[in-house]
């Protein structure tokens, strides 16, 4: 497989981020080699950007895969160390990867800093709290 930084790379350049110019970029990587690019995409009616982070998982769930299918998530942005996904993207991180699953941060200097999804957002809101009422 190509090196998942160059990969990132990939998705940080295809951003839509015309109105924030933060660039952000990610990638899933799938246990069975194969790879979702994600980018931020922003909208004129701002609150409709979508985050890399999402679109990268939302990329692998719209072509079929699942959880148990996802070795890693890798996000890249422009930032002084390596770039952090936002509350909302954690909570779908959360939802979306399994819990033991690598969430690799990164810069565009090649600071790394590697996660595990229950790291991310501990005491997460999850399925479990819909039944527990
Ligand atoms: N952004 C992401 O893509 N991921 C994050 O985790 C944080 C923020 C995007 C949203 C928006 O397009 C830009 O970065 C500035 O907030």
């Amino acid at each position: 497989m190509e090196d998942k930084f160059v990969l990132v790379k990939k998705a940080y350049d295809n951003a839509y981020a015309k109105y924030s110019n933060f660039k952000v970029g990610a990638v899933v990587l799938l246990k069975n080699g194969e790879y979702f690019l994600g980018s931020n995409i922003e909208n004129a009616s701002y609150g409709l950007t979508n985050c890399a982070e999402r679109s990268a998982l939302f990329a692998a769930y719209s072509n079929g895969y699942r959880k148990e299918d996802i070795l890693e998530l890798v996000v890249i942005a422009s930032t002084e160390y390596p770039v952090s996904p936002c509350g909302a993207c954690r909570q779908v991180i959360s939802e979306l990867m399994e819990q033991e699953a690598i969430v690799t941060m990164t810069n565009l200097k090649g600071l790394v800093k590697t996660v595990k999804v229950k790291e991310l957002i501990p005491f997460c809101f999850d399925e479990g709290d819909l039944n527990d009422k």
